[in-house]
């Protein structure tokens, strides 16, 4: 008998004690930049520069930040879990921070992918950050941002929902539950497998959710609680 599987969903609050900016907060980045040019498909296909420049900005940022607790208390969680993190954001903080099993959902900052082929995709070197349409890969390929773009398919929610369905503990942290797929992985968990979610402005959906303890506390404080509840039941 292994462990417990502990399968987390983790959206951009996670990252928000970071020094990264959410999405829908005030002030964040759908704030100050129009979704539907620099995130969707048909934004890049309008304007594939402005599209590259706005990740490559991201990127910059991001190498300049560092996980926070709540990511590395998450990573040690994996002493008494198996613990399976399915993320939303695209900032490699989780695995900076130790996770070993993380599922990114909408792609990732540190990584571009073949406009031709989407197996083929490449770690950005961090000396390297910037691109251009005109960016080609080892391989000769013409390469984009390995992210999801809205009205595009998100290709791993299906093992996000194989994960879901064998939890034996579910958490959600730091996400307004907003955009689908990923807000519907909360209705794939097992009857009666107890569902906790840290967030200091929880979506209204979930809360009154039969099973969901809600844990009101930004991601550091949240998740402090969360393991004193975890290791406590172990
Ligand atoms: N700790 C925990 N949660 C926080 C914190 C914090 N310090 N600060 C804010 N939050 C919560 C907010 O209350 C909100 O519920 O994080 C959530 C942020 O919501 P969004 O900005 O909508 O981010 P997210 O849910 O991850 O967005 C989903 O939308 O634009 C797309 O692809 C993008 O992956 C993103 C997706």
């Amino acid at each position: 008998m292994g462990k417990p599987k502990l399968v987390i969903s983790s959206g951009a609050g996670i990252s928000a004690e970071s020094g990264i900016s959410t999405f829908r907060d005030a002030g964040g980045l759908w704030e100050n930049y129009p979704v539907m040019d620099v995130a969707s498909a048909d934004g890049f296909r309008r304007n594939p520069e402005l599209v590259h420049k706005f990740y490559n900005a991201r990127r910059r940022d991001l190498v300049t930040k560092e996980p926070n607790e709540a990511h590395r208390l998450l990573a040690e969680l994996e002493k008494d879990y198996d613990v399976y993190i399915i993320t939303q954001n695209v900032d490699d903080l989780h695995e900076r921070a130790g996770s070993s099993n993380v599922l990114h959902l909408h792609g990732e900052l540190m990584k571009i992918r073949s406009v031709s082929d989407p197996d083929y995709i490449e770690t950005l070197d961090p000396d390297h950050l910037d691109t251009t349409p005109a960016t080609r890969g080892k391989r000769g390929d013409l390469m984009r941002p390995h992210i999801v773009f809205f009205q595009e398919a998100v290709p791993n929610i299906e093992p996000a929902i194989n994960l879901v369905e064998q939890a034996d503990v579910f958490v959600v942290i730091g996400t307004s539950l907003a955009v689908y797929p990923a807000a519907g992985l909360i209705h794939y968990v097992r009857h009666g497998v107890p569902i906790y979610y840290i967030d200091p402005n929880p979506a209204t959906a979930a809360i009154g959710m039969e099973g969901v303890t809600i844990i009101r506390d930004k991601a550091t404080a949240g998740m402090e609680k969360l393991v004193k509840i975890l290791t406590h039941a172990s």
